[in-house]
């Protein structure tokens, strides 16, 4: 860490340990304190009230207390630096014109779009989800709902109408916000079209609201489908905001677990926007004024707090960016840096590993001056990627910060902060205010010192998941119920002799591809469901690029002689299924599969088929057909 850092920054190593000390030691005063960062509309009279127990389990946080979110982005910040721009749009191609959209712009954008929504009978309390790509439109969808209460329900533009059919079912929304087309990498995504196949499985949704992104021709169905931009210009730029509880909820995003259905997490007002904005300031030294760019999609948790709720809600300039990192050319994202002169910037490891095999010229070409922190997000960063973008992207200048975070825990929770954390390459170092981790062993007892074990956290934090929309057991058997006491975070981690944290992957059947998160079991049942498929089993893999790759076993019908062709077939069965983010890399063929006489398929052992580490199976005695162990490793494909 250079000197002139800790000299200059926020908050230097002393004030780190005594911050925290105090975060966990007198959680009310440091929480009270630190919720003042929020506009309230009643003050709250109790900060925290928790218990992850089952006897008296609750996460409740400042739940007297009243607040708008939408409010707190926008409304307050107009005095004081309304004509300061919140929104740089960058568009997939760098000859397109971008957008700078000022608070003020935005705000009554974001009212009109308030007052379209309650014309179409939108509800506080009501689901709104929003399928859209990059573009500005997604924040002001996010604000106009937190602005009338509605539970926004964000999913990834790049998921297929199954997928967003089965969101919209589960939350079920009356209403959805699309684009005509997406646009990435100079290739068009047919949003609408997934929408118009997505809902003939939803009977429930009344109004579409289209944004013309491309101007393509689509159809329109009268009576459902509503054009954005003439919508809109009837409405009202006032739109008062709701008074919400800091409990009500703000909004839901679907994430894979280890069973087959994906989970509605669930974030509350109050607790997540103190969190979003806290770690935003601190986690970046964000300082008034600063350009700032999280390289995330609105489709993920990175998005929804780094992009939109905690950069606006701090009155930051934050970039949007609608495209990849590598077109037209793998320059691309450093000349954005350079375009804007952006000081902080946030990507995730995946991208940076292809940039780095693209080789250094692409970066030299430009300047990055502008920058001063770095960081990382969505999976563990190897070093040699650490050491890639510290040097050769930040010219050992700016410190790097590693955070690690879930969608459930609604921001960073492990993580250096810049100038207060001597950096280790690779690690996440050390825990954020109110973040009490601890290692775990199988049988739940708690280990001391340096050790490794499964990552739980002993007691909530204000950003924290409040339950799985619509099935609140689950929710407690999930998280709370492996290790009790604890929040469960489904990590396996070192820590070392110095306190730092080493996350080294997930522990349950969930594998993080290009630092999205899939549910093997999504995945299998996606393949189970192709008439030809009766069984598959699915794994990580290493991937020089995507961290994990995805290993599926698939057993096929006896009639049925797999061949290359039907290889071809079930990868594209999966991305239609799923996504594109959900392809296969590798599909083995597999007669039979490892199974215990009682018929559970043995994981570990396919795991270790799939990383190719053939030496270390362990114990196959007491499978129910050992030999067709020997007929996977015959015939696992030779990669290269
Ligand atoms: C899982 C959560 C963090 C928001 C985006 C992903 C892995 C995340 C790191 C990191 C090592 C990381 C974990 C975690 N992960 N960040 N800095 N180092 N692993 O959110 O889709 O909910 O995935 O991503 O395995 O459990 P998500």
């Amino acid at each position: 860490m250079p000197a002139e850092w800790a000299a200059s920054a926020l908050i230097d190593e002393a004030r780190y340990f005594e911050m925290y000390r105090r975060s966990v030691e007198e959680p009310e005063s440091f929480w009270t304190e630190e919720a003042k960062r929020l506009d309230w509309i009643k003050p709250f009279t109790k900060a925290k009230n928790t218990s992850f127990y089952e006897d008296d389990f609750g996460i409740r946080w400042f739940e007297d207390g009243t607040l708008n979110l939408s409010a707190n982005c926008l409304d307050r910040h107009l005095a004081t630096r309304g004509d300061d721009i919140a929104i740089i749009w960058e568009p997939d191609s760098p000859t397109e014109p971008n957008r700078k959209i000022t608070y003020r712009d935005l705000h009554a954008e974001v009212c009109r779009f308030a007052n379209l929504l309650k014309s179409k009978g939108i509800k506080r309390g009501e689901r709104v989800t929003i399928y859209l790509p990059m573009v500005p439109e997604a924040a002001v969808a996010m604000l106009a709902c937190a602005r009338i209460g509605a539970i926004h329900s964000i999913v990834f533009a790049g998921f297929s109408p199954d997928a967003l059919a089965g969101r919209i079912t589960d939350c079920d929304s009356r209403l959805v916000v699309t684009t005509d087309e997406g646009l990435r990498g100079g290739r068009r995504v047919p949003l609408k079209a997934n929408v118009d196949e997505a809902l003939k499985q939803c009977s429930g949704v009344e109004t579409v609201i289209v944004l013309k992104r491309t101007g393509a021709d689509i159809p329109m169905e009268e009576g459902r489908d509503f054009d954005w931009a003439s919508a809109v210009a009837e409405q009202s730029t006032d739109c008062p905001p709701e008074e919400m509880n800091a409990e009500d909820p703000l909004f839901i995003l679907y994430t894979s677990g280890s069973t087959g259905k994906p989970k509605g997490v669930l974030h509350t007002t109050g607790g997540y926007a103190v969190w979003a904005s806290l770690t935003h300031q601190y986690v970046f030294d964000y300082r008034p004024g600063q350009i700032y760019w999280c390289a995330a999609d609105v489709g993920w948790v990175t998005g929804h707090s780094y992009v939109v709720y905690g950069p606006l809600a701090n009155g930051a300039t934050t970039v949007m960016f609608e495209g990849v990192p590598n077109y037209p050319d793998p320059s691309r994202f450093w000349q954005i840096v350079d375009k804007y002169e952006v000081e902080i910037f946030y990507g995730a490891p995946t991208a940076l590993r292809a940039l780095m095999r693209e080789g250094d010229e692409w970066v030299h070409r430009t300047s990055r001056k502008s920058l001063r922190v770095l960081g990382s997000v969505g999976e563990p960063i190897n070093p040699e990627a650490w050491e890639w973008y510290h040097k050769v992207i930040g010219e050992g200048r700016c410190p790097i910060v590693d955070t690690w975070w879930q969608t459930e825990t609604g921001g960073a929770m492990i993580t250096p902060l810049p100038g207060a954390t001597p950096l280790k390459p690779g690690s996440a170092s050390r825990p954020m205010f109110g973040v009490q981790p601890a290692l775990v062993d199988n049988d739940g007892n708690v280990i001391e010192g340096a050790a490794d074990g499964c990552l739980v956290i002993t007691d909530s934090w204000p950003g924290q998941m409040r339950t799985v929309w619509g099935d609140h057991e689950r929710f407690f058997q999930t998280y709370f119920s492996t290790f009790k006491g604890t929040y469960f975070t489904g990590d396996g981690c070192r820590r070392d002799e110095d306190g730092y944290y080493w996350i080294t992957g997930r522990i349950d059947d969930v594998i993080n591809v290009s630092g999205h998160r899939m549910g093997t079991a999504e995945i299998e049942s996606a393949l189970v469901a192709h008439p030809k498929v009766a069984e598959a089993a699915v794994v990580g893999m290493p991937h020089e690029i995507k961290g994990q790759g995805i290993y599926a076993f698939v057993t096929c019908n006896a009639e049925v002689d797999p061949d290359d062709a039907l290889r071809k077939e079930l990868v594209q069965w999966v991305r239609q299924e799923i996504g594109p983010i959900a392809t296969p890399d590798v599909i083995q063929f597999a007669p039979g599969l490892p199974k215990t006489r009682s018929g559970k398929i043995m994981r570990r052992i396919l795991r270790k088929i799939g990383e190719n580490d053939m030496s270390n199976l362990g114990d196959t005695s007491t499978l129910a057909d050992p030999s067709v162990v020997d007929n996977l490793i015959a015939n696992r494909p030779q990669l290269a």
